[in-house]
């Protein structure tokens, strides 16, 4: 069992990837105290651990709010006494957020990915920091996407908001990594099975006349395997970098674009 005994806190728990993470994450030992801002799909993430034999928590907790966040993570600690990764998977629809060129974009249409995806990392990842030095040891982690790395098309804020996180993933590291904390970023692929790539594919269909077979094969192109990624295999590897196997990792983001994206 890679991460034994281990305490995980899961922001946007209730979502494809935070849920897929808090189920590996569980089935390979660790405790999962799962959030989101709705909870019921947190609680229907927990059950689902629970029935599979692991061990979680299911909370509402808005990832914005510091002082929820604050008093969430102090609730853990009381329970367990020590927070040993925490894993922001937190997303907002992209409804409203793609498909707008950028000269016709709303500054509040380009603040708000920059808002919930940076400032929800910044929050999570701080107050887990917190305590994580009194243990000097801890993993914080987060998902970003290959926005990040190259310029797209009619995505408004959200390739920005990807690269800011990436940009605080080295500077959490760099202050971090002293103590004990590693700090370590996931950069998937698109993952067909997630509602996330559907509604992002929307406004390519109305742009280009794609159908969202042909969208998927587009994208499945630019890997070198010629195919698109799993919710599993993004678990897995949320799993070995949260695991003291990948003590060698920090201050990174994990390149899971499998050859769409350079190094
Ligand atoms: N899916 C992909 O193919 C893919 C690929 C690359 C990168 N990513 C990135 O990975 C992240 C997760 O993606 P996903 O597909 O798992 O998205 P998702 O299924 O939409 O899940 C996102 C979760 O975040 C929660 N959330 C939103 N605002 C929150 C807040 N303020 N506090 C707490 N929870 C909040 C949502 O809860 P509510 O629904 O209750 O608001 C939802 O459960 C996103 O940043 C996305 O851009 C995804």
């Amino acid at each position: 069992m890679m991460l034994k005994d281990k305490a995980a806190v899961i922001y946007g728990a209730g979502g494809a990837i935070g849920g897929a993470a808090a189920c590996a994450f569980a089935s390979e030992g660790a405790s999962v105290f799962l959030t989101g801002r709705h909870l019921a799909a947190v609680e229907a993430v927990a059950k689902e651990v629970v029935a599979n034999g692991g061990s979680a928590e299911a909370a509402e907790v808005d990832a914005l709010d510091e002082q929820a966040v604050d008093e969430h993570l102090q609730s853990v600690i009381d329970k367990v006494g020590r927070v040993d990764i925490s894993f922001n998977a937190v997303g907002i629809p992209n409804a409203g957020l793609l498909g707008v060129p950028l000269v016709d974009l709303d500054a509040e249409q380009f603040a708000l990915p920059i808002t919930t995806h940076a400032m929800s990392y910044f929050l999570t990842a701080r107050l887990a920091a917190r305590r994580m030095v009194a243990n000097k040891s801890g993993v914080i982690m987060t998902v970003t996407a290959l926005h990040s790395r190259t310029g797209l098309p009619l995505v408004g804020g959200y390739g920005p908001a990807q690269a800011l996180k990436e940009a605080l993933t080295r500077d959490l590291s760099v202050e971090l990594a002293p103590h004990g904390i590693r700090v370590v970023g996931l950069r998937p692929q698109a993952i067909p099975e997630t509602g996330t790539i559907k509604d992002a594919f929307e406004p390519r269909a109305k742009a280009t006349g794609m159908t969202w077979e042909q969208w998927q094969q587009m994208l499945a192109s630019r890997t070198h395997p010629r195919r698109l990624m799993t919710l599993e295999e993004v678990a897995n590897m949320a799993v070995f970098i949260a695991s003291d196997k990948a003590s060698g990792m920090t201050g990174t983001t994990v390149n899971l674009t499998m050859g769409s994206l350079d190094d």
